[in-house]
């Protein structure tokens, strides 16, 4: 393991992600984390983090000092780098000009931590502080035009600090050295494998679960799909998966999703048909937020009734991932056994808790991984690509594309016209230049014409939106032909609707959903 010391930079779980991209098992800690805690840890390498804080402020969070008599490699990037260097008696000053976006890196020792990392190759810069003096043994690396220590080293003593964030993707000489540090400096193994974490995660399953029953939500999704087959090869049929459909799903979607289990992969899904109760828990609502709840309160309902009649059960499988459990570190723990409770379905399903005596006990083999590792996993255990690659898709589903009242008729038509959204970007083999590609309804009508009847009907919203994680957003930019043919096939083909229409506004100040 190589542990990241978090002064809270928004890099510390990227830098993560990128140690294990070696293979290397890597984990975000307490910048508060003490020597003599890692010591026990054992760490091949300790990483510090970036963070928001000049190091000079009042109350600038501090390591343990004692860290660099571990004999263990050190690499502090950025705020991590210039607190190094201030403990260790160099200096540190606000630099007259800061140093923000790419920047060439002047290499002037290409051993080392800059092995096979390019003279000139662009880094990424993002400080205001600079070193202004080397602690006793060290010695300079690489600068930049604007930064006289870009990189430095105690090569003895294997202490190393860069200015740059190598873990961003701009930062094309980052992987390079980021091997060098994991590999030569700190001579860690690459044995962070998916088979390894299969193996190791089915043993630790039966073991915390021996031979009682387990639970589990299934979505529809990566995560919850790859955790019920990991949890059904550790334990089989203590396992019970359970399958809520709301009536919000897109076309064709539950019925697969239980055929794919059942028939494919041999597992058996307790499909619950929840749709009538939804559309009467939302009926005459229009409210978006008070949708939302509703379709909440649904869910737990629907959730307790049914794992009563199926159980009892003693664990609950949760996809729950790792940036989860950094996010909500140390909280919902049973402050007796220590062990995580569920007092919080995953957000996906939009549930605000679950009552206390349905307190089950959790089981989360996801719990180290990232996204992208989960999706790794699921195609090793065979999942199809149209689950791995899946867009995301909000728990409450079509309600909250549907504006105003929900309908069985407004659904049927929205389903009808989201498929054929789906057809043609997949006919085109385009589906991954989208972070989501989906139509939305509107509950208003407006006049046109087919043939020689006047027709008064629905609109169709088409929102296309690339995007890198959600937070921010643009339309995309596609071909008229594309919009031309989903236009003329929902007009054509929905009855109901009469007008297509494309969302042209970036998130902010739109948001991705409609609601
Ligand atoms: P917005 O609409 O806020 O959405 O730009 C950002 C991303 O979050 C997804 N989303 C949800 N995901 N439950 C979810 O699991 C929800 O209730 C929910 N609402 C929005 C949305 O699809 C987009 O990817």
């Amino acid at each position: 393991i190589i542990v990241i010391l978090d002064f809270g930079s928004q890099y510390s779980e990227l830098i993560a992600r990128r140690i294990r991209e070696t293979q290397v098992y890597s984990e975000v800690i307490s910048y508060r984390t003490t020597a003599e805690q890692l010591r026990q840890l054992n760490p091949k390498g300790i990483i510090l983090s970036g963070g928001p804080s000049s190091v000079y402020d009042q109350g600038a969070p501090q390591c343990d000092p004692e860290i660099w008599q571990l004999g263990i490699p050190v690499l502090g990037v950025c705020y991590g780098m210039q607190l190094m260097v201030q403990q260790l008696g160099g200096e540190v000053e606000r630099a007259d000009r800061g140093e923000y976006g790419k920047a060439a890196l002047v290499i002037d020792d290409p051993t080392d931590l800059l092995t096979n990392v390019d003279d000139g190759t662009t880094m990424w810069m993002s400080h205001g502080d600079s070193v202004t003096k080397l602690p006793d043994g060290f010695e300079l690396l690489a600068h930049t035009d604007n930064t006289s220590c870009a990189a430095i080293a105690h090569h003895e003593r294997k202490l190393y600090g860069v200015q740059f964030h190598p873990e961003v993707v701009h930062s094309l000489g980052g992987m390079p050295l980021i091997r060098n540090f994991v590999y030569h400096i700190c001579q860690a193994e690459p044995t962070w494998t998916t088979a390894a974490f299969v193996e190791q995660s089915i043993r630790e399953i039966r073991a915390k679960v021996g031979d009682k029953r387990v639970l589990l939500a299934l979505s529809g999704g990566v995560d919850s799909s790859t955790l019920a087959f990991l949890m059904h090869r550790a334990i089989g049929d203590q396992l019970t998966c359970m399958f809520i459909d709301q009536g919000f799903m897109r076309k064709y979607e539950p019925e697969r999703l239980v055929k794919l289990f059942e028939e494919q992969f041999h597992i058996n899904v307790a499909y619950v048909n929840a749709r009538e109760r939804f559309l009467a828990a939302v009926d005459g609502i229009t409210d978006p937020e008070e949708k939302r709840k509703r379709i909440g309160h649904e869910f737990i309902r629907v959730f307790e009734e049914e794992s009563r009649r199926l159980g009892p059960f003693d664990y609950l499988a949760q996809g729950t991932l790792y940036p989860d459990v950094i996010e909500s570190a140390d909280t919902n723990v049973d402050p007796k056994t220590g062990e995580r409770v569920a007092v919080k379905i995953k957000s996906h399903h939009n549930v605000g808790g679950l009552p206390k005596d349905l307190c089950f006990k959790l089981v989360e083999p996801l719990r180290k991984l990232f996204k992208d590792e989960v999706r790794k996993l699921g195609r090793s255990v065979g999942l199809p690509e149209e689950i791995v690659q899946r867009h995301p898709f909000p728990g409450p589903g079509l309600a909250i594309r549907i504006l105003g009242e929900i309908t069985e008729e407004r659904l049927e038509i929205l389903r009808d016209a989201d498929l054929i959204v789906r057809q043609e970007i997949n006919r085109r083999g385009i589906y991954h230049d989208f972070w989501q590609a989906f139509a939305v309804l509107l509950p208003v009508r407006s006049v046109g014409v087919m043939g020689d009847q006047r027709t008064y009907a629905y609109p169709i919203v088409l929102r296309l939106v690339s995007s890198e994680d959600g937070m921010t957003a643009d339309w995309s930019r596609v071909p008229y032909d594309l919009l031309e043919t989903i236009s003329n096939r929902i007009v054509n083909e929905v009855p109901g609707v009469n007008r297509v229409v494309y969302d042209i506004t970036s998130k902010p100040p739109g948001t991705i959903e409609w609601e």
